[in-house]
């Protein structure tokens, strides 16, 4: 029976000229046959049959295509400085550095439900001057206006087109001739090229490459869209990350209004940048002063919460840690760290245990940064030790006092990077004190905020408590 229907796939492909091959589910290697574990990215199980069929059925992006290049001297090239398109939103315009470049790849991934669409069609409506194509595979043209009247913006240049075919989607392109493509999302096109279903690793490979030659060869900056997997990272195969020019990732708590757009690669720009939104009734909302937002508002001060000055990309923050030290129910004590690398908390509390005497190794540990941001600047490790006393000692700290010192294994405060601008930010926001290392090479000298340099972390607990 099994022989039976074996011989019939056999004569169905090859009446058909059916080709199919398999694909790494996680990098998108190809075999010919299924293979248990991935040579190239090294998974188990990532295997999976998909059809493909060679035959080409219609046609893809047929630019300039067929024009063969010649190499050419570096010096010879004509160099127009990219002039990078500036949007209306100061936030989008930060994290892609410095503006949109023409040509360039641009792939939104995030959390479903977090705001996607909702960004992408608000930079659409906002970008009066530039003619922009919006396409969307997941939404009816009805649905978009809705969410359209919701954000309340209208645009004359904005057009909508529900279509999933690339084909479909160049012949709508090359009649419009659009400045912004962007397409909500990567999974749900597909191109007739190949023959398997949308959303798998080939069908998402062979959409983007056409989108990246069209985007390459017209100079037309396409936005995609991208699902993400369950464990946070983007959809389809690795290669998708390789192939764009830029990686964005608008990330935040869904019950929480604000949300954070970061850059994950950025090949006109740093990669870590960070802007930040509000959700509201009427979309999204630039937030341009986040350090306001981040720190909780205290009448009162309250023990175990310590402001650090940290720098994310180019812009300098003051962030919130909240710690909590109790008395471990269970015999071994809990080390929980949120928006923080637990390895370094780890670190931090031995340094305290060892180098300055307190005891935590019978107590639990929590770790908090407020907001839902993650950092790994460690310029906040002071910040986080004095968070963690306060909180075990039931001190409450200063309400205006702050800190940006990385700590050494043997207690001692070390120099961090961009100090000046951290100070700034802090005499910004009213605070009166800054504690940093000794070290710490400052120029300027008039600061209307008390700068104390200290030299090691007893000196540090001396000072306040
Ligand atoms: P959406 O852009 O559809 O998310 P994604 O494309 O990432 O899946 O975001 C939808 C969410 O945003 C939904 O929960 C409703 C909320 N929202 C607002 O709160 N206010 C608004 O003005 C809009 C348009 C959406
Ligand atoms: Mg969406």
């Amino acid at each position: 029976m099994v022989f039976l229907a074996q011989t019939l796939l056999i004569k169905l492909k090859m009446a058909k000229k059916v080709q199919s091959a398999f694909f790494c589910q996680s990098c998108g290697t190809q075999s010919t046959k299924w293979l248990g574990k991935c040579p190239s990215c090294n998974e188990w199980n990532t295997y999976v049959e998909e059809v493909i069929n060679k035959q080409e059925k219609g046609k893809s992006w047929s630019g300039k295509s067929g024009k063969t290049n010649t190499a050419s001297l570096i010096s010879a090239i004509d160099f127009t400085d990219e002039k990078r398109i500036s949007t209306p939103d100061n936030e989008l315009n930060r994290v892609l550095g410095g503006g949109i470049v023409p040509g360039s790849l641009i792939l939104l991934g995030g959390d479903p439900g977090i705001g996607k669409s909702t960004l992408l069609l608000q930079l659409a409506l906002q970008m009066k001057a530039k003619k922009v194509l919006y396409v969307s595979g997941e939404e009816s043209e009805k649905q978009i206006k809705m969410r359209a009247e919701r954000i309340n913006e209208n645009s004359e240049h904005c057009f909508i087109l529900c279509e999933t075919s690339t084909q479909n989607i160049f012949q709508q392109v090359e009649q419009l001739q659009p400045n912004i493509l962007i397409v909500d999302s990567i999974q749900t096109l597909h191109t007739s090229l190949i023959d398997s279903t949308p959303g798998s690793v080939s069908q998402i490979r062979v959409c983007t490459g056409e989108l990246l030659k069209f985007a390459k060869e017209t100079a037309t900056a396409v936005f995609l869209i991208g699902h993400i997997t369950k464990d946070g990272s983007l959809a389809g195969p690795k290669i998708l990350e390789h192939m764009v020019d830029t990686v964005l990732q608008f990330e935040g708590d869904r019950n929480h209004v604000y949300r954070i757009l970061r850059t994950i690669k950025n090949r006109f720009g740093s990669a870590s940048e960070l802007g930040v939104y509000q959700m509201g009734q009427g979309g999204l909302r630039q937030v341009s002063t986040p350090s306001e937002i981040l720190i909780s508002e205290r009448d009162e001060a309250t023990s175990g919460v310590a402001i650090a000055a940290t720098i994310e990309g180019v812009r300098p923050l003051l962030i919130e840690i909240q710690s909590l030290v109790s008395s471990a129910v269970y015999g071994t004590p809990q080390r929980s760290a949120t928006g923080y690398d637990g390895k370094r908390l780890n670190m931090l509390l031995a340094v305290l245990e060892k180098k300055c005497g307190f005891r935590l190794g019978a107590k639990d540990v929590f770790l908090n940064i407020t907001g839902g941001i993650k950092i790994d600047d460690t310029a906040t490790d002071l910040a986080v030790i004095c968070s963690v006393l306060s909180s075990d000692q039931n001190i409450p700290l200063d309400t205006d006092i702050c800190f940006a010192a990385e700590i050494g294994l043997s207690g001692e405060l070390r120099a961090v990077t961009r100090i000046e601008e951290r100070i700034l930010e802090a005499e910004k926001l009213g605070y009166k004190q800054i504690i940093i290392s000794k070290h710490c090479k400052i120029s300027k000298k008039d600061f209307n905020i008390t700068i104390k340099p200290c030299v090691k972390v007893e000196e540090v607990f001396s000072l306040l408590f």
